[in-house]
């Protein structure tokens, strides 16, 4: 019944609940003939009769009885479904579906624990990824809202500004580097750093960043997540660049010292971002708007 239509259903509908095609035709406000003419039409696409007519009475055949409990069944999905959409466009439930860069994973909950206080009915997923995994995500509109640390660069977005992202160059307290006072990046060429894996925001905000001020550290050693960085240097494996919002706790507790290095943190920026094109619904969007209005001063209290 592949090229069935709703008004044919509909047609069948009001004449199986009258058991008359005239008293249908009346309520649909149509002609008699028009009424036959799309119950013939159905009954070729279900390949049996609907109705037979015995004497002057129309009865509904065994199909036409299983054909109705059928269209009842869609009516009532589409009443469904309309429901479900009214009630998403007239108020702010249903599902936040946001992809968070792994170092914003250090205080997106927080921000997502306050939004859940005030709409209590959303629903969240929250999956985190590295910077080259998000950017897929999103080209692939498998996430409603992103949050990263730089707005991607040849994809169609809106990226909006929301809070600052200062990153840092940590080491262990018992560096001889941390008893200085005073450094450049050129000091620190002949040092250990532990970087992020490829595809990681963090790595290539360092990347530039030794790129820029041309020095060439010579000793590497690749972690696969913040949280194994911050671990290697407290265990005195090298130095690292980190977004410091990842590190406040150690930071504050004396186990990570941050290098006074000239020209450091690097200033950057968190961003929320959604394709140009994606329809955000009214849920997502106010998180969108909650981010940018309360985000940063949010951060600064954790
Ligand atoms: P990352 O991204 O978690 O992939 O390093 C952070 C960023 O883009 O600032």
């Amino acid at each position: 019944m592949k090229h069935v239509t709703l008004r044919q259903l509909q047609i069948f509908e009001a004449a199986a609940r009258h058991l008359s095609f005239s008293k249908a035709a009346q309520a649909l406000f149509l002609t008699q003939p028009a009424v036959s003419m799309q119950i013939k039409q159905l009954e070729e696409q279900a390949g049996l009769p609907l109705f037979e007519h015995i004497g002057k009475r129309v009865f509904l055949t065994q199909a036409g009885e299983v054909l109705l409990a059928h269209v009842r069944a869609i009516a009532a999905q589409l009443r469904e479904a309309e429901a479900a959409l009214a009630s998403l466009a007239g108020s702010f439930s249903g599902l936040l579906d946001i992809g968070v860069i792994s170092t914003a994973k250090y205080f997106v909950p927080a921000l997502l624990a306050e939004f859940r206080k005030r709409f209590a009915q959303a629903e969240v997923k929250l999956a985190i990824y590295n910077r080259e995994d998000i950017l897929a995500r999103l080209a692939a509109n498998d996430c409603d809202l992103a949050v990263m640390g730089l707005p991607p660069e040849g994809l169609d977005c809106v990226a909006e500004r929301f809070a600052p992202n200062p990153l840092g160059i940590v080491a262990a307290p018992t560096h001889p580097m941390s008893r200085r006072y005073r450094l450049a990046l050129a000091d620190l060429e002949g040092e250990t750093f532990l970087i992020r894996e490829s595809g990681s925001g963090t790595r290539q905000a360092m990347e530039r960043l030794f790129a820029e001020a041309d020095i060439h550290p010579r000793r590497f050693l690749e972690m696969g997540s913040n949280e194994t960085v911050k671990q290697a240097v407290m265990a005195g494996l090298g130095i690292a660049l980190i977004s410091l919002q990842t590190a406040r706790h150690e930071i504050a507790a004396g186990r990570l010292a941050v290098l006074p290095v000239g020209g450091l943190p690097l200033l950057r920026s968190w961003y929320v971002v959604k394709l140009r094109q994606k329809q955000l619904s009214p849920l997502t969007d106010e998180f969108r708007r909650f981010l940018i209005a309360e985000g940063a001063p949010l951060i600064a209290t954790l």
